[in-house]
């Protein structure tokens, strides 16, 4: 972890909470906690198990584009919070037909093409509303500038009035409302970096 995401981090105050990068042996317990689903709505695609939802996450730690950061707490080893983000880059990336990345007009991202996009964020529920997820992407943003990325790229859906809200606190701006790759209406939210 560098200097400016440990700073970043320091500067939150989260006693007794330690932030450390995502790795391979985290995501057992990164799917089981995805698998309720929280912040998507319910549709009548059939629910992934939990091993679906960690196939998904293979790379995840390892392959130098998937990253992401785990808060862990003294003495309890399921991770209490984590963000999972991944590098990319719209000059050089296949988003695939349809992918609102890929659709959205150039002027929305970074000259070099290059920027962060949140995948997963996500904090227990007995930790929640103590600033954990503004602090993540606070520390987001730190690894952001410090690698050179320009631009953070989030998705929410537009009812999730808790993950609007941090957002705006946080200075995103919407790009683009609409469907994504469901009928549920989503919200693509930027930030600038540096
Ligand atoms: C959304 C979520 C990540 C927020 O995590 P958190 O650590 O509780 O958030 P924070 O304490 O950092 O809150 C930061 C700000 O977000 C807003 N916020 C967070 N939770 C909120 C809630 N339940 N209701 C209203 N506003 C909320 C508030 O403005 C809050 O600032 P404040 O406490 O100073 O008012 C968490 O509730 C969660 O993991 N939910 C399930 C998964 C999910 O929805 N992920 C996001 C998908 S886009």
């Amino acid at each position: 972890m560098n200097d400016q995401v440990m700073a970043t981090w320091r500067n939150a105050h989260l006693q007794g909470l330690i932030l450390r990068r995502l790795e391979p042996s985290d995501l057992d317990a990164v799917a089981k906690a995805l698998q309720a689903g929280e912040g998507y709505t319910q549709t009548t695609a059939p629910a992934e198990t939990w091993q679906d939802i960690r196939a998904g996450l293979a790379g995840f730690g390892e392959d130098g584009v998937n990253e992401g950061f785990v808060v862990g707490e003294g003495g309890v080893e399921a991770p209490i919070a984590f963000l999972l983000y991944r590098r990319r880059n719209r000059a050089t990336d296949d988003f695939g037909e349809g992918n609102i990345l890929g659709l959205l007009e150039d002027g929305v991202f970074p000259a070099d093409g290059r920027f962060l996009q949140v995948h997963d964020l996500w904090v227990a529920p007995r930790a929640r509303r103590r600033g954990i997820a503004r602090a993540l992407k606070r520390a987001l943003e730190a690894a952001a500038a410090s690698e050179g990325f320009g631009m953070i790229y989030t998705v929410t859906e537009t009812t999730h009035q808790a993950a609007l809200t941090l957002n705006e606190q946080l200075g995103y701006l919407e790009v683009y409302r609409g469907p994504m790759w469901d009928d549920v209406e989503r919200v693509g939210l930027t930030k600038p970096i540096g």
